[in-house]
């Protein structure tokens, strides 16, 4: 079976082909963050004009760059939630009519549970029962995913999530959009910071996160002192450890206490290097999964992988379009 998946609940226009025979056959991925650079945030307006004029270019490139005839394809799912409006509207209301004129049918993703699958890309053998740390831009969520792949949240963010906190601080430092990326290179040019910013929640009972006044800690400081190369460095370094030991620490806490040994970290934020390699390090007896960097950030690729784990269950071939901007997963 061919699927072909479609990602536009943000400001990325994301296509993939996935053969269920041989696996992933392509993507592409066309970001938006130049043109909504100069906002200091997506203007949903914005991004659903450029998701219409890419969508039809972007599944052209793909279909040549892997030899595919539109012909040959089966199934589409399409993120139907949760994200912007507009955005969603775009590709469902493209995702439809594709399918429609294809005569095949098409299957609604939840874009947060395609991220926690998307793990399963590559690592073949990985199966729930799991302990999933979702960390994205709009999302910190820890749960179990349960032996039938359903989801037992155990808690998330009380306030902003790890990639949105990320972000706010690059700004700050005046570092562009996004600001993961951004202040993990920073962090990578010292070895050792001179700042000690706060480990919010750390040590709590529950499994929740909060992520705000750590963002204020490191706002204050910037406000107070002159930035220079150094300075952004060193305070860069200080705030990645900072988010980094707080989701570890709950993580491995979470899988001791359920017993389950496999965990599973997905979403933007786990493209991190330094997240990557502290998991494999401190949570040396536990079995560590990511998906392959490509695909921690948003993509069509796990939104293809998950239309074909879901078409064995449901599917629709209506042209009704319904989008949420809220997960029907959580
Ligand atoms: O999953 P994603 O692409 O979009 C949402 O579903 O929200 O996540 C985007 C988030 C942004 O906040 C971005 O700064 C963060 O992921 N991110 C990173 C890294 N790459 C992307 N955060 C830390 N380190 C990175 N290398
Ligand atoms: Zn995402």
């Amino acid at each position: 079976m061919i699927i072909l998946g479609i990602e536009s609940s943000c400001d990325e226009t994301a296509l993939a082909i996935f053969d269920s025979k041989t696996g992933m056959l392509g993507h592409v991925v066309n970001s938006q963050h130049t043109i909504h650079s100069k906002y200091g945030g997506i203007v949903p307006e914005l991004a659903s004009r450029d998701h219409i004029k890419k969508l039809v270019p972007l599944l052209d490139d793909l279909l040549k760059n892997n030899k595919i005839n539109l012909n040959q394809i089966n199934l589409i799912a399409f993120t139907n939630g949760p994200g912007l409006l507009g955005p969603l509207l775009t590709g469902a209301a493209f995702a439809k009519s594709l399918a429609w004129s294809l005569n095949i049918k098409s299957i609604e993703i939840d874009h947060l549970e395609a991220h926690i699958f998307s793990a399963m890309i590559s690592e073949k053998n990985l199966k729930p029962p799991f302990v999933s740390l979702l960390v994205s831009g709009g999302h910190t969520i820890l749960s179990l995913i349960e032996k039938n792949s359903n989801c037992r949240v155990l808690g998330k963010t009380l306030d902003d999530s790890a990639g949105e906190v990320f972000d706010k601080v690059a700004r700050h430092l005046g570092l562009s959009y996004p600001g993961g990326p951004e202040i993990s290179r920073e962090a990578e040019k010292i070895q050792k910071s001179s700042y000690k910013f706060p480990r919010p929640m750390i040590k709590s009972k529950d499994y929740n996160f909060s992520f705000s006044g750590l963002k204020t800690s490191v706002i204050q400081t910037i406000n107070n002192i002159k930035l220079n190369k150094n300075s952004i460095a060193d305070i860069s370094h200080d705030f990645e450890s900072s988010i980094i030991d707080v989701l570890i620490t709950k993580t491995i806490k979470a899988s001791n206490e359920l017993g389950v040994d496999n965990i599973v970290i997905t979403g933007g934020v786990s493209a991190n290097k330094k997240l990557r390699n502290r998991f494999q390090n401190e949570a040396k007896l536990k079995n560590i999964f990511f998906p392959d960097i490509e695909f921690s950030t948003d993509n069509g690729a796990m939104i293809a992988y998950l239309g074909w784990i879901k078409s064995k269950s449901h599917f629709s071939n209506n042209l009704e379009i319904n989008p949420d901007s809220i997960s029907r997963f959580f």
